[in-house]
């Protein structure tokens, strides 16, 4: 079956040609008013795909078209952005869970997808510049139906090097981003603090007065418009705890996770994707379930001890309709599902089905 995002095409190639497979056909029959609720909004089945593999309009329309029903606009920024070189995503050969322990060695990553559980991205964040991807946002927006949502996602970008007060550029940055998202009409909005592959070790969403500084002044300029921060796995519980007891006021959910690093190799184990800085990628998909669930029953945890009643997004390994039901069962709101999607994209209507759609 050939992924709606081909792994065996380069980035350009998907966005101009794509989708493909199952998404380039009609799609799946409409079902009953909607019978769930996301933030407050009517939706059919709070379930989706994250950002990421919808890398334009013509790719999320083609999901609202197949059963998904709330997704999310591969994250943009405020002024282009190149992808990293082909290729952008391999499949990973992982035995099972990948550990955090195993992730510290190296894993055989190669372009066999057949039978396909985990696979690697390393994009880079790739972003048009606004005035081609802000109509092209809209767009999104308008494909969504009735009980549909499209989430817009967005990042900051490092100023140059030198740059005068370059931490207030930095938050100037994610402020311009998000009114950017707002402006094309996106009822909701994704930060992504967790990509793993701009040649930082540390992640955003581990540093919790900058999330803080950064979410607040977002706030300030988009007002109601919900807000969502997607998060990496935390490995340390009260650092998590530290950034929920921080920014639940001001943010109104969390998307978790992203990606687990890992360094890939090839079978001379050599590194498996090419150039400097992309000796590890984010692993996706089947091995990291265990972490996504993880995440969404320490935040719901968190949710609970607080009296707190924020949304939570559960990512990470959902391959088929079970899976979203143990992350719903979990504490979960709404579920999203990347590789799995991508795989087998009838997986929207196969969720429809067991929840009884
Ligand atoms: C092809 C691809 C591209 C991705 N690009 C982004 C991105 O631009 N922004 C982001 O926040 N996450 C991105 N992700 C991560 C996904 O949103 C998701 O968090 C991750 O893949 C785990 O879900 P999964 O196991 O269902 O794949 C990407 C994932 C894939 C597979």
């Amino acid at each position: 079956m050939t992924p709606f995002y081909d792994p065996l095409r380069s980035f350009e190639d998907n966005y101009a040609n794509g989708p493909f497979g199952a998404f380039a056909e009609p799609g799946v029959a409409a079902v009953a008013p909607p019978a769930e609720r996301f933030l407050g909004r009517p939706v059919h089945r709070a379930f989706g795909i994250p950002a990421g593999p919808l890398v334009n309009a013509a790719f999320c329309a083609a999901a609202f078209r197949h059963g998904y029903d709330v997704n999310v606009y591969k994250t943009v920024r405020t002024r282009s952005h190149p992808s990293h070189p082909f290729p952008n995503t391999l499949r990973v050969h992982v035995g099972g869970d990948l550990s955090l322990e195993t992730a510290r060695g190296a894993l055989l990553a190669d372009a066999d997808f057949r039978g396909t559980a985990s696979i690697s991205n390393s994009f880079g964040v790739p972003s048009r510049d606004p005035d081609e991807w802000q109509p092209d946002m809209a767009a999104a927006v308008a494909a969504a139906g009735d009980g549909q949502l499209l989430v817009g996602s967005f990042q900051g970008t490092h100023p140059a090097p030198g740059a005068a007060d370059r931490v207030s550029a930095y938050v100037a940055d994610h402020v311009a981003a998000a009114s950017l998202v707002v402006e094309t009409g996106a009822p909701v909005l994704e930060m992504n603090l967790s990509c793993p592959n701009e040649g930082t070790a540390d992640l955003l969403c581990f540093d919790t007065a900058a999330v803080v500084r950064i979410a607040g002044a977002i706030k300030e300029k988009v007002g109601d418009v919900p807000l969502l921060l997607k998060l990496a796995y935390f490995a340390d519980d009260s650092a998590l705890a530290a950034l929920v007891h921080a920014t639940a006021g001001i943010v109104d959910g969390y998307a978790a996770i992203n990606t687990i690093p890992a360094r890939l190799v090839d079978a001379a184990g050599r590194p498996a994707l090419p150039g400097p800085g992309r000796e590890v990628a984010g692993v996706c998909g089947d091995a990291i379930r265990w972490a996504g669930l993880e995440m969404v029953r320490r935040l719901a945890r968190l949710r609970d001890d607080a009296g707190a009643g924020f949304a939570i997004v559960g990512v990470g390994g959902v391959m088929e309709a079970s899976h979203h039901l143990a992350m719903r069962a979990a504490g979960a709101d709404a579920v999203m599902s990347a590789t799995g999607a991508m795989f087998r994209p009838g997986l929207g209507a196969e969720v429809r089905a067991a929840r009884g759609a």
